[in-house]
This record gives C-alpha cells, structure tokens and sequence, in this order.
C-alpha cells in the first residue's frame, strides 16, 4: 500500500479555504479516493479541547508563546492519532490549517520568532510537512468582514486588529516563495467554482 497524500488549506479569515476543502474532497471521492477532511486547532478529541480554549475569550487571554505551545500540543495529538494513520493506509488526507498557521499567526502576526516556531515544530514532528499546501490568499479587510458576518463565536484571532492581519497575510506569502515546491497560492477573490476548479486544475499535475 502506498503512502497517501497530503493537503493542507491555508490562509486567512473568511477566505473560503474550508468551503474549498469540501469540495475538493467530494471530487476525488467521485474519483473513488478515501478522502479524510480534518482541521486544526482540532481533529481529534483532545485537539477539539485544546482549539475551544484557543479560539475564543479575550484577546489577551494567552501569549503567543502559550498559543504556540498548545498549538504544537494539540497538532502532535492530530498528528499521531488522525494524519499519520490515514497517510499510512494509503488515504488522501485535507487538512484546513496546519504548522503554516502557527509562522503564519504567531510567527508573523504575533511576532515570535520564526526560526524558534520551526525548531519547535522540527523538535516534535520532525521532517513533516504536507505534500501540498494551498495558500488562500485575500486582502484581510475583506476576509475579516466576510468572518465575523459567519460567526459569532470563536472569533478571538479575527478580533486582533488589521496589523496583525495584514502581518500574517504578508507572512503567508513569504511562506509560499521559501517553500516554492510545496506551496501554491490561491487567488481567493474568485468564486466558489473558479477556485474548485483552479484546484483541481493544480491537482491534476501536482501529485
Ligand atoms: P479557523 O478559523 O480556520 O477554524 O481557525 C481557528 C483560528 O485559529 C484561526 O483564527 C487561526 C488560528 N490559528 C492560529 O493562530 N495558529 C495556528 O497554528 C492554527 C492552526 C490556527
């Protein structure tokens, strides 16, 4: 059996990303694929714990090394009990946020040190990186009145102010030009069936 594939959505708030997922996985199960559609902070028991403290309450409740911490807590729980079985029996695994988010978020929006949050990430699931990483990208004005307009709830990131956004935003772009054969970036002011299609277009040479 061979080893599955990896995907994971990246981005900012309000770009579509988890739509996108869904979509996506309904096509290669048309394919006749095992898909397995999973998210972070999140994913398993433990991990869904972990994100509810995360995502909501005041701003200031954690630091970004506190958030950094219980990210990586949780990402390895994911990891080991949902990702790494799934790759392992051969699945397609579409992951909505991985590690990217941490440099992204914390990293570039918070201001920690990136080198830092890649040893960290290096020190706990050593060499794992998705196969292909798909980087939504929005200007977040638009993204944070598109979330909150969603939801109500777990909103603690999209109440950061713009800088912050705007941070991460540039940071997820610096991502993608450093890790070129991992990452392509999604213009996500396109429609719902232009993006799925721009996907599957990727998709088709990409694996
Ligand atoms: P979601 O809105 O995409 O479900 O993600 C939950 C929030 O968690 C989102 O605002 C981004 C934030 N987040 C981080 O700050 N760092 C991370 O590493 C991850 C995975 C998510």
């Amino acid at each position: 059996m061979s080893r599955g594939y990896f995907i994971t959505f990246e981005g900012g708030e309000g770009t579509g990303k988890s739509t996108q997922c869904q979509l996506l996985a309904e096509s290669l199960r048309l394919k006749g694929k095992e898909v397995v559609v999973t998210r972070e902070p999140g994913g398993t028991d433990g991990a869904e714990l972990i994100r509810a403290l995360l995502v909501s309450g005041d701003i200031n409740r954690w630091s970004g090394v506190t958030e950094a911490l219980l990210l990586n807590a949780a990402r390895v729980d994911h990891w080991d009990k949902v990702i790494s079985p799934a790759l392992n029996r051969g699945a397609w695994v579409i992951c909505d946020r991985f590690a990217d988010s941490t440099i992204a978020y914390q990293g570039y929006g918070r201001g920690l040190n990136i080198n830092f949050l890649w040893e960290l990430h290096n020190s706990v699931l050593p060499g794992i990186h998705p196969d292909l990483t798909l980087v939504f990208d929005l200007d977040p004005e638009i993204g944070i009145t598109r979330a909150l307009a969603r939801r109500t709830s777990e909103v603690r990131f999209e109440k950061m102010d713009l800088d912050f956004h705007r941070r991460m935003r540039n940071g997820y772009l610096e991502i993608a030009k450093n890790n070129p054969q991992r990452c392509r970036i999604i213009d996500a002011r396109q429609g719902i069936e232009e993006i799925h299609s721009d996907i599957k277009r990727l998709l088709e040479v990409t694996p």
